[in-house]
């Protein structure tokens, strides 16, 4: 990723007044700071607001993606409702929680703000109060900082008491945790389960995760509520970036390689047409500030002391310094989440202990060959493409064609035709696989079938 080639004003300025500083609501939804109270725009969460949304980049068996019946009705991501009401003294309270957290640290009003998604007035307020109850003090005048005293935990303590629970949960003695795994044999209620669209305008069509009822879209969904880091991994082709995208249109992507380095997340410095220095945040800093969900993909690539920079921002501190920017802190807003992939199979693809110990989740992604016969690919080459996969788990052969070449086996027939198709599918495998694949590839179509390559020159006769 170059990021010298961001200009150096990265953030969005707000719709109405053209101010900048941007942070995300509770519904997910990313807004500026002052598009929260600015009267030039109904209220977040009124009817016409809306927000400025970031375009993107079994059993005894590993968690996977399991073929999902066909979908009924077409689901788009979800954007719901504005930030809850508090009691009061409630929004008092979460200041002291925060505060009380972080202690010994200072934080100013704003980044308690960003931190509870509430308004930094509010919060400013609030601090006041706690300060002149001394259940905080004063850390620094500017920038304005508070810090915990000793009585912060106890102002903190009505908005960690537990609230009553709801009628049916007090009945039964569970409690909600508001993203409830799904029943055995029955669908999760409130399920993504028809396609969505993805930044790119294709669409996704949501798998279940294998042993669950619960579709893959959801299941990343909840998995960031509860703040577990998921990583995808499996073969090239198969599904892991889409099914990101798909999750979470407004995620920042790291396109991991073997050259990315530590500016290539945290950003650096780049000169303005004045000839001047500014830095420029990369996509971790973010990420984290707009409280989006960041996706490193082929994170294996990354050199492992590269990727040990993302490990605060994921670990409880949800903190990082930025070294190259004056030891700058960087705290993670609320909505700000973590999901890798990883292909195992790619040469130079190493997974440490610390990475895969900071993915409490790992899905494997293999290709859903009934999708393909879904989506119109010729049930000849899917055929072939699960003979091969099947070969493949036996350990007869190496490759298999993947959901990708099985989409582009379908444009390339609708191009050269299927001749064409099937001899390209046969150039394209491992040559250490090609005569395999050639003989699968014969059974099915009934013919041999070589290579794609370039005939005899045109000449005067063949014009
Ligand atoms: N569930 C799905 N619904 C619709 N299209 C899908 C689905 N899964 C994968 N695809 C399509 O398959 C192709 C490959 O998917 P994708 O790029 O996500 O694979 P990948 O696993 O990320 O591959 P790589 O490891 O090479 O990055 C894409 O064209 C994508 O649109
Ligand atoms: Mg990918």
């Amino acid at each position: 990723m170059d990021e010298t080639a961001v200009p150096a004003v990265v953030e969005p300025k707000c719709p109405g007044c053209a101010l900048g500083d941007r942070r995300v609501s509770a519904s997910g939804e990313i807004v500026t700071m002052h598009e929260l109270s600015c009267t030039a725009l109904p209220a977040p969460g009124a009817a016409g607001t809306s927000g400025v949304r970031r375009g993107g980049p079994s059993a005894g068996k590993p968690l996977g993606m399991a073929t999902m019946p066909a979908p009924a009705a077409t689901a788009r991501p979800s954007v719901s409702a504005a930030v809850p009401r508090l009691r009061s003294g409630e929004l008092r309270a979460m200041v002291a929680g925060v505060l009380a957290d972080s202690a010994p640290a200072a934080l100013t009003p704003r980044v308690i703000a960003a931190r509870l998604n509430r308004s930094s007035g509010a919060v400013g307020n609030a601090c006041r109060t706690l300060a002149g109850q001394g259940a905080a003090e004063v850390a620094s005048t500017s920038p304005l900082a508070y810090r915990a005293t000793t009585t912060t935990a106890t102002a903190a303590a009505p908005a960690r008491a537990p609230r009553r629970k709801p009628a049916a949960a007090r009945r039964t003695g569970t409690v909600s945790t508001g993203a409830p795994a799904a029943p055995a044999g029955k669908r999760s209620a409130g399920a993504v389960t028809g396609p969505v669209l993805r930044p790119n305008g294709t669409e996704y069509h949501p798998r279940l995760v294998a042993g669950t009822m619960l579709p893959d879209v959801t299941a990343l969904r909840r998995l960031k509520e509860a703040g577990v880091a998921a990583l995808l991994y499996g073969p090239p082709g198969t599904g892991k970036t889409s099914v990101v995208e798909a999750a979470f249109p407004d995620c920042v992507t790291v396109q991991g390689d073997g050259d990315t380095v530590v500016a290539d997340l945290v950003g650096d410095y780049t000169k303005t047409p004045d000839g001047e220095f500014v830095f420029v945040h990369g996509p971790l800093v973010r990420a984290m500030r707009e409280g989006v969900p960041l996706f490193i993909d082929d994170a294996t690539l990354i050199p492992p002391t590269v990727l040990a920079v993302v490990y605060p921002a994921m670990d409880g501190r949800r903190q990082i310094v930025v070294k190259a920017n004056g030891g700058e802190v960087v705290d993670a807003a609320p909505g700000f989440y973590v999901v890798a992939g990883h292909n195992p199979g790619v040469h130079g693809a190493v997974l440490t202990d610390a990475l895969s110990s900071r993915f409490s989740v790992q899905v494997q992604v293999s290709s859903d060959y009934d999708l393909a016969d879904q989506l119109g690919v010729d049930p000849k080459v899917v055929r072939v493409a699960r003979n091969l996969a099947t070969r493949q788990e036996r350990g007869e052969v190496g490759w298999a064609p993947q959901l990708r070449e099985l989409l582009a086996f379908k444009k390339i027939t609708a191009v050269l035709g299927i001749d064409a198709a099937a001899a390209n599918l046969v150039g394209i495998a491992p040559e250490v696989d090609r005569d395999t694949v050639a003989a699968v590839v014969r059974d099915a179509f009934g013919r041999i079938v070589k290579p794609l390559a370039l005939g005899a020159r045109i000449t005067a006769t063949t014009r």
